[in-house]
């Protein structure tokens, strides 16, 4: 067991659909520590730039943005909430126009400069569960747990899917996993922190398995590793 009374971080990366942001809920709440969703501070910059009319493609309207943006996260009576220079943001970073165009901003070399310290420093003062794309490649390469969260496209898709009939979200199942593609395309081949499994990341493969079993997995690979 390594770095036992230490400040620890949990790494854990994947595609959007494969139960990343669930698990690393369910797991902070468990263990104790806090839960840093990346994803959401990447939706923070695109929103930002929106609610400016800046568009990905203007990098110095962008650095603008970027100078003196603060993102928080707080819990509220049990809610997790996020904030954006000091308005709360939670359902307005997860709105049709963010999803579209964040993979937009988030493949900008000026958007990441900005968001890997920042996400860093947050790894400085405390445990935490931190969940993205490059957590336990870029962000945080040494991590004491760093798991790698995989899923067919197609049950991704229908994942998607059931989420947005349960949101009342009308969606056709084909529009959903032609999205899930483009995006794989986006976060895969894009020249700065693309996807990737870290060579020393866990692989979970959770296409066939449940929420309780890949959970239960996890926490048992977090077991090995470190006094928890
Ligand atoms: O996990 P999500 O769907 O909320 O992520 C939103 C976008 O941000 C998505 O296009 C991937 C990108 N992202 C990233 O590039 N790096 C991270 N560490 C986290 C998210």
């Amino acid at each position: 067991m390594e770095n036992s009374k230490e400040n620890f971080i949990i790494a854990i990366d994947g595609e959007a659909g494969t139960g990343k942001s669930t698990h690393a809920k369910n797991l902070a709440k468990k263990l104790n520590i806090t839960y840093i969703d990346t994803g959401a501070m990447y939706r923070c910059v695109t929103l930002a730039c929106l609610e400016k009319g800046v568009e990905p493609d203007n990098y110095d309207g962008v650095d603008t943005v970027l100078k003196d943006i603060k993102i928080e996260f707080k819990r509220e009576d049990g809610i997790d909430k996020v904030f954006l220079n000091g308005s709360e943001v939670t359902s307005q970073i997860r709105t049709p126009r963010v999803d579209s165009y964040v993979a937009k901003f988030a493949a900008l070399k000026n958007v990441r400069e900005k968001m890997t310290p920042l996400q860093r420093e947050m790894g400085k003062v405390q445990s935490v569960i931190m969940e993205g794309r490059d957590i336990g490649t870029v962000v945080f390469p040494n991590a004491q747990v760093k798991i790698y969260l995989d899923c067919s496209e197609e049950e991704r898709a229908m994942r998607r899917y059931k989420q947005n009939l349960e949101k009342g979200i009308n969606s056709s199942y084909e529009d959903v996993l032609k999205n899930i593609k483009e995006r794989h395309k986006l976060e895969t081949q894009r020249e700065i922190a693309p996807l990737v499994k870290a060579e020393d990341a866990v692989l979970i493969d959770t296409t066939n398995y449940t929420l309780e079993e890949t959970e239960d997995m996890i926490m048992k690979i977090i077991k090995e590793k470190i006094d928890v």
